[in-house]
């Protein structure tokens, strides 16, 4: 089933479901995503610093609280995505929602700032105001908002991750940086200086950050045992975070471009292969230019090798896809069926042939023909002394020993690198049973060729 986005999803006569992936929604999610930053940054500060408990942030905590609301009616009102289906079954969506996040949103959306006024206990002298953390327990759920970031087009999944990563560190670290103001860390004397929120804030922080990165200048120490114990668990969630972090950056590099880091890995191996088997220096270039022409024009991939795992259909559309130049160029092509272009894209095979490969051989058995992508090849006699002509771009050879079953009856070699499809004999006989035009077409230029060469 397809749904067009941006649309409510009609439910057989019930309340009408969101689509996961509407524009309202996809805003909404990012306005959810704002407010909890906000709350996340704002409700530890407001426990420990009880002068900053203004209006103003009382009034950010019951537009929070009123989102938090909200969002949970949407969630259950809001289709599932599940195989790319749109799930509409109200049940199985509740049931989702309830064994996932229900638990955690609830909890963030209870209005406990109203129960205070209500029940007229001063917050700021009371344990009360730490249930006002309980916000918090909306991270758990915009995770999956967090987790869309992956499928965003324009930005790398590698560069998705990183900032994922950097985000959870800086909430991290800043949660910690409040619970090392709220045990009374202690604090660098600067004489003469009244500290204010703002500078215990950030010398609470650069604490934090020296001891989660396990840089610890020691300017700053523990002094009571509740502060070294602190300290202690801080320094140990440091160094385990310090060596999660290290290998997921060194990951996330690694995946950066994952094309080019298999290619110089591919590369690597065969210079040691090159070097062990003492190759000589000419012949070892040739090799280094090849896969640099090969990085070049295709970034090293194997069509082939990708084509394989695709379903038939697909890959006939990725194969048409691809080889649509070759389809362009070569003029035999440009008219013929749609039914034929399919079974002959279907059936050429990309090859890359170096500058001075002899691509067909005079004499030899030939069981394949070429159609010239991008390069030039020329056309010479046995012992190469006579030129009979150079074919490039949309032209073809190898025809004459495959419709004849006769040897070849030139050396075909390239000029430059050239960029070739290979049509083979199997394929090449049944294609010409079938497709009596391409059969003609390709009789003929055989027979110029035949007549240039004196063999008619
Ligand atoms: P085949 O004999 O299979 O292999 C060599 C190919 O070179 C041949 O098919 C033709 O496609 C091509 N060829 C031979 N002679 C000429 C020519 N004079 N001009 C262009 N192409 C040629």
């Amino acid at each position: 089933m397809k749904i067009p986005i941006n649309t409510f999803i009609r439910n057989n006569g019930q309340i009408p479901l969101i689509h996961p992936d509407c524009l309202c929604r996809v805003v909404w999610e990012i306005y959810v995503l704002i407010i909890t930053i906000t709350i996340t940054i704002s409700a530890p500060l407001r426990v420990i610093f009880l002068e900053l408990d203004t209006t103003l942030l009382l009034v950010c905590d019951t537009i929070g609280m009123l989102t938090y609301i909200f969002d949970i009616i949407l969630k259950f009102n809001t289709g599932i995505l599940q195989h790319l289906e749109v799930v509409t079954d109200r049940r199985i969506i509740a049931r989702q929602y309830i064994k996932k996040y229900f638990l955690w949103d609830i909890i963030a959306a209870i209005p406990f700032t109203w129960f205070f006024s209500a029940s007229g206990m001063e917050s700021a002298n009371t344990l009360f105001r730490f249930f006002i953390l309980f916000r918090l327990f909306k991270l758990v759920s915009i995770t999956s908002t967090l987790q869309r970031a992956h499928r965003l087009k324009f930005i790398k999944p590698a560069f998705a991750r990183m900032i994922l990563l950097v985000f959870w560190i800086l909430i991290a670290a800043h949660l910690i940086a409040s619970g090392w103001i709220l045990i009374d860390g202690p604090r660098k004397e600067i004489t003469g200086i009244e500290p204010t929120p703002n500078s215990i804030y950030l010398e609470a922080y650069y604490w934090t950050v020296t001891t989660l990165t396990t840089i610890g200048y020691g300017d700053i120490t523990p002094e009571t045992s509740t502060q070294f114990i602190y300290t202690i668990v801080v320094m140990l969630i440091g160094a385990a975070l310090y060596g999660f972090i290290i290998g997921n950056i060194a990951n996330i590099i690694a995946n950066i471009d994952v094309a080019k880091s298999k290619f110089r890995e591919r590369m690597e191996n065969i210079s040691t292969f090159l070097q062990y088997r003492n190759m000589p220096k000419s012949l070892q270039n040739r090799i280094t230019k090849y896969y640099d022409y090969l990085w070049e024009t295709r970034r090293g991939y194997e069509e082939s090798e990708i084509l394989h795992d695709l379903p038939a259909l697909l890959k006939t559309e990725v194969s048409l896809f691809l080889n649509r130049n070759i389809i362009e160029r070569v003029p035999i092509f440009k008219n013929a069926s749609p039914e034929f272009i399919r079974e002959i894209v279907m059936n050429l095979e990309p090859v890359v042939y170096a500058p001075g490969d002899n691509i067909v051989i005079y004499g030899e058995q030939g069981s394949e023909m070429f159609f010239i992508n991008i390069g030039k090849v020329e056309v010479l006699n046995e012992d190469a002394s006579i030129y009979y002509a150079t074919l490039t771009s949309g032209q073809f050879f190898g025809e004459i020993a495959l419709l004849l079953s006769t040897p070849r009856t030139a050396t075909v070699k390239a000029k430059g690198y050239c960029d070739l499809y290979k049509l083979e004999k199997k394929t090449f006989d049944s294609i010409l049973t079938r497709y009596p035009d391409f059969a003609k077409d390709v009789e003929k230029q055989a027979e110029d060729n035949r007549r240039k060469l004196g063999l008619t």
